[in-house]
């Protein structure tokens, strides 16, 4: 008989079989199913083992461990050896003892694990190289033989560079990632991937080429126009390690023996796009037999060895590819072409023509009253590709080291008529797993839900950046802190945010301050904003409560509290962070739309909410004492807050929304002034015709703040809100990503200063988590980090007839869709194995309340029923439950 639990979905530091570990302790996760309510896992086993059929000798058998844990699981056996594959199972036990039987194995490979496993030096074209602007890109190659007489069991390519690197093998890709290796504080970490180059290498000769693009390593980088701003020469290092069956093992480096020449990529920038010459290609490059005894040498290249680190998060990649919406020939002969989606990426062109006919390719994300191309918002970044044909037949390109963030293109200089099989717009984004989906009945809060997803996609561009467009694509921190928790609803983030906490944390100054841009390339005092510095305590507690991850609090628990004590410096006795930040600024309630509030009282609401959760996470890794201390240090802010900023009868600061919101959202008020705050609040935004007016740290926490002080229908108000401010104002003008102003298009039909107006922006994007956690009522209980017990608490209202959120944690799917139907409140909860949650149910009693058609009380899996005001709380085990409130 098959058991009735099962266990699934093995992931290893958030990865399925992840290629290239350099986690000394990685971390396990699996999910189980059983088809009965209530399951709990009470034991589970892991085995390690260095051969996926043998696993009576394993490296590692955890034994079996009474335990309901199944996320976060640390590896604990013996020290791992570099490039070696260790495979991995699980087996579970339920509460009722059945036995899941072992799972399929997974695997993980380790990387090099430390740099003196590397063999390569780097190595850098000895070529002609103008760095003052973008050149042309130089093509590497090597040859090599593997050996006719063994057989290949397996071939690995460990490589990064300094700029981008597009390698191949005999004329193959070796992944399809790009951009690889990715951004990264490129001083203090340099990401290195390794491939599975197996099926590539053949017997006899061999050869691998390496084209080098300038990237964000020495391409122009900031609006201040900078290159070179981590070096100025390209340089590639990699080491292609093959094993044979007799085991031995042949090994190509970067070395001399590498060979260089330019190839048809003229100039090459993330921000400017890419000059493409076909004339110029060198067919057979990188494929045995080429000819390259014209081309150059390489030099060795003295770059550090002890920045690297593996790469652990999912890279780059094509995602989607969208046909044109619309066609349209313009007078002077070039074509508009609207996609009909804002998107990052870029596009492939298919063409016929002459040798020498150069094709245009302009991209902007809006177009101006006369159907023209706007470009202005773009400010100095170009974003133009050009390509020259070879002729001689149909081509088709695509750029290589660059992406654009655009809806429409214009296409100049294109031979024939441009019709839909011209161009194709690439979406091009981090490759994130969906996780969430949030849907209900109004058309138009839909189709919000559509923008905040598509401004993310736009903008996880290996780097969580404010915009993908303009000459900036940074990994702004307030942006971050504002839009975090959102973006862990729509896609898996956590090796995402693993990666850029790491940045941050890498960028932060010795001072203890964290930095506006991670990785950081502005100038010095660009460091410690509050809401933007707060991130790397309020975001890590963000991805701790979402996915239980302690290890990233307990790895940077020295950097917040170094953090917190710069703060604590520079607000001195009284506790007030009113002064000026050292070698530093505030951006303050960037981009609202009332009188700006008081950097002193922002500032301050935030030390006070950060030394409050620093308090938590304390708490959280077992150090009680500093806890204490946190805790009194949040006490004593927050009464330094009220003496300062709030009055006697609840007016806070200038009486903006964002005072009023920090004030409640950070629990810095006694219960009286708490109660007149949120009076207040409603006052403003009445005052204000129902319109908002907070900025970037307002906008996330407004109806938050709104709906958990009785205010539902109010924040329901504001997120209907069809004109000028309000998220709804961007979806009726026609919008298919956020905006970063919430009049980037104004009221009479004008756009907003060129200087700072992109239209894809996720920022504001951060209501999204109050409509998965407030509207369809999906939230996280912060007692039981990760999803491991969830609350479901639908809070109905703006006219809605349902809502739906699903969200795939890492335990498995979470349902909570809710409906009225013929005046009953229905609601549809499923949990994932292994979980739990407390649903709430808009019901005075538990009378007359039915789950799957059976009075509530006598409803297999449902515990304990209690009521609170005018909700029942109801504790259920998982599984699918369908209850119906007369
Ligand atoms: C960015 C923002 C960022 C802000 C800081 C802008 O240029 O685009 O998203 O947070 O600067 O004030």
């Amino acid at each position: 008989m098959t058991s009735p639990l099962t266990v699934h979905h093995l992931r290893c530091e958030y990865l399925e079989n992840p290629l290239g570990l350099d986690e000394a302790r990685p971390r396990f996760g699996w999910q189980l199913h059983s088809p009965r309510r209530g399951t709990v896992q009470s034991a589970w086993q892991v085995q390690v083992a260095l051969s996926s059929q043998i696993f009576d000798k394993p490296v590692w058998d955890s034994g079996r461990v009474e335990s309901n844990q199944s996320q976060q699981i640390v590896y604990a056996g013996p020290e791992l050896a570099a490039r070696t594959r260790y495979f991995w199972r699980v087996r579970a036990w339920d509460e009722e003892g059945n036995d899941s039987g072992w799972s399929e194995t997974a695997w993980w490979e380790t990387g090099l694990l430390v740099p003196a496993n590397w063999k390569a030096g780097w190595i850098t074209p000895d070529l002609p190289d103008d760095t003052s602007k973008a050149g042309p890109v130089p093509l590497l190659r090597r040859e090599f033989a593997v050996a006719t007489d063994g057989e290949i069991t397996s071939a690995r390519l460990y490589i990064t560079a300094r700029g981008l690197y597009d390698a191949r093998i005999n004329g193959q890709p070796v992944t399809d990632a790009l951009l690889t290796p990715g951004w990264t504080s490129y001083g203090k970490r340099l990401q290195y991937q390794v491939y599975d180059v197996t099926p590539l290498v053949q017997s006899g000769i061999n050869a691998l080429g390496v084209a080098l693009g300038d990237g964000w390593y020495r391409g122009r980088l900031g609006w201040e126009g900078k290159r070179n701003l981590y070096g100025d020469r390209l340089g590639v290092l990699a080491d292609l390690h093959i094993d044979y069956t007799n085991g031995t093992t042949a090994l190509i480096s970067s070395d001399s023996e590498w060979r260089t020449a330019y190839g048809p990529i003229l100039a090459s920038d993330i921000y400017d796009g890419e000059r493409y010459d076909a004339r110029r290609e060198q067919p057979g490059w990188d494929t045995p037999g080429f000819d390259d005894s014209g081309w150059s040498g390489v030099l060795s290249l003295d770059a550090p060895m002890d920045t690297l680190i593996g790469s652990v998060v999912p890279p780059v990649r094509r995602q989607e590819q969208i046909a044109p919406l619309a066609i349209t020939p313009r007078p002077d002969g070039t074509t508009i072409v609207d996609f009909g989606q804002l998107l990052t990426g870029w596009v492939r062109l298919h063409v016929n023509g002459q040798a020498g006919q150069t094709v245009t390719i302009r991209h902007a994300e809006v177009l101006d009253r006369d159907g023209n191309l706007y470009v202005e918002n773009l400010r100095t970044a170009k974003q133009i590709n050009k390509y020259t044909l070879k002729g001689g037949g149909p081509e088709v390109y695509e750029p290589t080291f660059t992406f654009q963030g655009f809806r429409f293109i214009e296409l100049g200089g294109y031979p024939g008529p441009v019709t839909s099989d011209s161009v194709t717009a690439v979406v091009l984004h981090s490759d994130l797993t969906p996780t969430g989906d949030f849907v209900c009945s109004n058309p138009d809060i839909n189709q919000l839900q559509h923008n905040i997803l598509w401004g993310q996609k736009g903008n996880f561009v290996d780097v969580p950046t404010d915009c993908p467009q303009r000459d900036e694509r940074m990994g702004w921190t307030g942006d971050v802190e504002a839009f975090l928790p959102t973006a862990a609803f729509n896609l898996d983030v956590s090796a995402f945010f693993t990666k850029w906490f790491g940045d941050l944390n890498a960028d932060q100054r010795a001072n203890g301050a964290w930095p506006h841009v991670s990785p950081h390339v502005l100038p010095d005092n660009c460091y410690g904003a509050c809401a933007w510095g707060d991130v790397g305590i309020l975001g890590l507690w963000d991805l701790y409560q979402i996915y239980g991850d302690r290890r990233l609090l307990e790895r940077y628990y020295p950097n917040m509290q170094a953090y917190l004590e710069f703060v604590r410096g520079y607000a001195g006795d009284n506790l007030l962070a009113d002064k000026p930040v050292p070698n530093g600024f505030h951006f303050g309630d960037w981009l609202n739309s009332d009188a700006p509030s008081s950097n002193g009282m922002l500032a301050t609401a935030f030390f006070a909410q950060s030394a409050r959760v620093l308090a938590e996470i304390a708490a959280v890794l077992g150090r009680t004492t500093d806890a204490g201390g946190y805790r009194e240090l949040a006490a004593l802010v927050s009464h330094a807050f009220c003496q300062e900023y709030v009055s006697p009868n609840g007016r806070v600061d200038g009486g903006q929304q964002t005072a009023y919101v920090l004030a409640l959202s950070f629990d810095l008020l006694s219960a009286e002034l708490r109660a007149q705050a949120a009076d207040r609040l409603v006052g403003e935004i009445r005052e204000r015709k129902d319109h908002l007016s907070t900025g970037f740290i307002g906008t996330p926490r407004l109806c938050p703040a709104l709906s958990d002080n009785g205010k539902l229908d109010v924040a329901y108000d504001l997120l209907l809100q069809e004109s000028f401010p309000g998220w709804l104002y961007q979806v009726k003008n026609g919008a298919t990503t956020m905006w970063e102003r919430w009049d980037s298009l104004k009221p009479d039909g004008s756009f907003q200063t060129p200087e700072m107006n992109s239209f894809n922006h996720y920022a504001y994007g951060s209501i999204g988590h109050w409509l998965y956690r407030v509207v369809a009522g999906l939230d996280v209980d912060p007692s039981a980090p990760g999803y491991q017990h969830a609350i479901i608490r639908p809070r109905p209202g703006g006219e809605l007839t349902w809502a739906k959120a699903e969200y795939a944690s890492a335990y498995g799917k979470i349902v909570s869709d809710w409906s009225w139907e013929d005046g009953r409140f229905h609601l549809a909860v499923t949990l994932p194995t292994n979980t739990s949650a407390t649903v709430h149910l808009p019901a005075a009693t538990a009378d007359g309340v039915t789950e799957s058609g059976l009075p509530l009380v006598d409803a297999p899996g449902v515990g304990s029923i209690c009521q609170s005001g005018d909700e029942l709380l109801v504790e259920i085990g998982s599984g699918a439950y369908s209850f119906v409130v007369a």
